[in-house]
């Protein structure tokens, strides 16, 4: 688990996060979503060390990153995957060898050890086929998969992923996160993804934190977000008519669902059809 206390950032004059205290649960995908410019990616550099808060602390499993020196760091980096926006592949590098990069640089294994735990990799994305390809030669879905079994072939505690579906039509950000969230709760990962995806809200929104500001303006989970009242969230998520209308219409399945209903709080059992 990773807990963030009151993290504050600024850049010169210009404050990016101010006093945010959240927690990301194990075996969950953790979501951060939010407008452009709200935070996220600050954020998430905070959590794995590429900027250093001006104040607050990150702690992995109670232990205070912010506090360590750069050998205890390197300890916990090792146990943290990473999907950079735009797969950020080795380009002279087959899919292969750019999935071996991690295990070169950081693992004691042999190398028909190391082989192996490539192929498990590339076989969990279903890229076996596709191994000895080089990037320039396979789909922009295809790259994320290679992303993603890089990430996971050191067996990560943490998973971040910055925008995975970035460039990717529906149908093939659907296959991404489904990977994701099976990897998550298959190895317990503690995973952080921020995203602009309402699909990737929707679908796989386990935990999600809404981010304005530089502030986290609203948490709670996916089922949860359909019932919210914060106006600035529902500006952002419910933006177009169409959106508008399918979340009257999940309402509407939801509170048909008696055992969801039952978990409502109290102030939020009435009938989603009168206009609350
Ligand atoms: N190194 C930096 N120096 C100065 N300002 C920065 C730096 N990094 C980020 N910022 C500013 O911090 C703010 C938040 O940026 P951030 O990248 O976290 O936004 P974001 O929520 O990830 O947006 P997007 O959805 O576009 O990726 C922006 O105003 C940005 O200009
Ligand atoms: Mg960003």
């Amino acid at each position: 688990m990773i807990k963030l206390e009151n993290i504050r950032k600024s850049f010169g004059e210009k404050v990016v996060l101010q006093d945010v205290t959240a927690e990301m649960e194990a075996g969950k995908t953790n979501l951060i979503i939010g407008a452009s410019g709200s935070g996220k990616t600050v954020l998430m550099k905070c959590m794995v060390g590429l900027v250093k808060p001006d104040s607050g602390r990150v702690l992995y499993n109670g232990q205070d990153f912010t506090a360590m020196n750069d050998k205890e760091k390197k300890g916990i980096r090792q146990e943290i995957g990473m999907l950079f926006q735009g797969s950020a592949l080795f380009d002279s590098m087959t899919v292969e060898q750019n999935v071996m990069f991690p295990l070169d640089m950081f693992s004691m294994g042999n190398y028909k050890e190391k082989q192996k735990r490539v192929a498990e990799c590339l076989d969990r994305v279903n890229l076996s086929d596709a191994a000895k390809k080089f990037p320039a030669e396979i789909s922009g879905g295809m790259k994320k998969r290679v992303g993603i079994a890089r990430a996971i072939v050191l067996n990560p505690k943490y998973l971040f992923c910055d925008e995975p579906n970035s460039g990717l039509d529906p149908q093939t950000s659907l296959v991404i996160d489904k990977l994701i969230s099976e990897l998550t709760k298959e190895f317990n990962i503690t995973t952080v993804i921020n995203t602009h995806d309402m699909n990737t809200v929707m679908e796989s929104g386990d935990h999600i934190i809404y981010m304005y500001q530089g502030l986290k303006q609203w948490e709670g989970t996916n089922k949860e977000i359909v019932f919210a009242k914060d106006e600035k969230l529902n500006d952002f998520i419910f933006a177009s008519e169409f959106l508008r209308d399918a979340k009257e219409m999940r309402q509407m399945e939801m509170f048909q669902d008696q055992n969801w209903r039952s978990k409502l709080p109290a102030n939020k059992k009435e009938d989603p059809g009168t206009g609350a």
